[in-house]
């Protein structure tokens, strides 16, 4: 069977499936990290993978940019390819002063401007969190490393680039420490259906300081955070 973006067959995927952003990273990450991959996915160029790690099937697929990207994929790999979790692995942009380039954050939760959760038909407003047990495995694989980690909430915007130019220091007074696009709708599905997910991410721009990585060096900050989440792949 396959559906309208995924041209795989039940099986082809694993149980576990990071998702960069960049279905082109997806396929460098399957090639560098992966043995005996496969490739299940071409619809639309967001090439998917599939392989081992370390004697363990893992998935890797793109997931695009912003809620409503993610939100269809994972909600097919959710529903129709028995997948049970999701790890983003993404990049963004800080919002407090003591979190720097290259930092990586793991994200607890996720605030939004998006209306992804309507759908739910909720009497309120629903907080998005991750996984707590691949968080805290997240956590300790981070400390092992010895990388700069920080855990906490994260600013899931519609918007790259906002009209409001106020809108990030509001978010930052709430305490959240980044601002990226996916995190809201990915933790709303895994959540909607019962599964499990996580977003790391790597500090690639600071919105408070304005300083950039360079491509080199968000690469060399990736290998980190994919290392982490190869490992609590399960
Ligand atoms: N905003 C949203 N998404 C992002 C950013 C940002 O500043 N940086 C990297 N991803």
């Amino acid at each position: 069977m396959s559906t309208p973006h995924n041209q795989a067959t039940v099986g082809e995927i694993a149980k576990t499936v990071l998702m960069p952003g960049d279905p082109l990273r997806a396929k460098f990450l399957a090639e560098n990290y992966l043995e005996d991959v496969h490739q299940f996915n071409s619809v639309r160029n967001m090439f998917g993978y599939t392989g081992t790690y370390k004697g363990k099937k893992v998935s890797i697929m793109g997931s695009g940019m912003g809620q409503p990207s993610i939100g269809i994929y994972s909600h097919e790999l959710y529903n129709f390819y028995d997948v049970e979790s999701i790890i983003r692995i993404g990049s963004c942009g800080a919002m407090q002063e003591n979190i720097h380039l290259r930092d990586i954050i793991i994200v607890q939760g996720a605030c939004t401007d998006s209306n992804f959760a309507h759908q739910f038909e909720l009497p309120g407003t629903y907080s998005a969190i991750s996984s707590y047990e691949l968080l805290e495995k997240a956590v300790n694989q981070a400390k092992e490393k010895g990388v700069t980690y920080h855990v906490g909430n994260v600013i899931a915007s519609d918007l790259f680039y906002h009209a409001d130019k106020g809108s990030t220091e509001k978010w930052a007074h709430m305490g959240c420490l980044g601002a990226e696009m996916e995190s809201y709708a990915l933790f709303a599905n895994a959540a909607y259906y019962g599964k499990k997910a996580l977003t790391l991410l790597t500090v690639s721009d600071s919105l408070v300081t304005q300083e950039e990585t360079t491509a080199e060096e968000r690469e060399k900050t990736f290998t980190a955070m994919m290392e982490i989440a190869l490992e609590i792949a399960e």
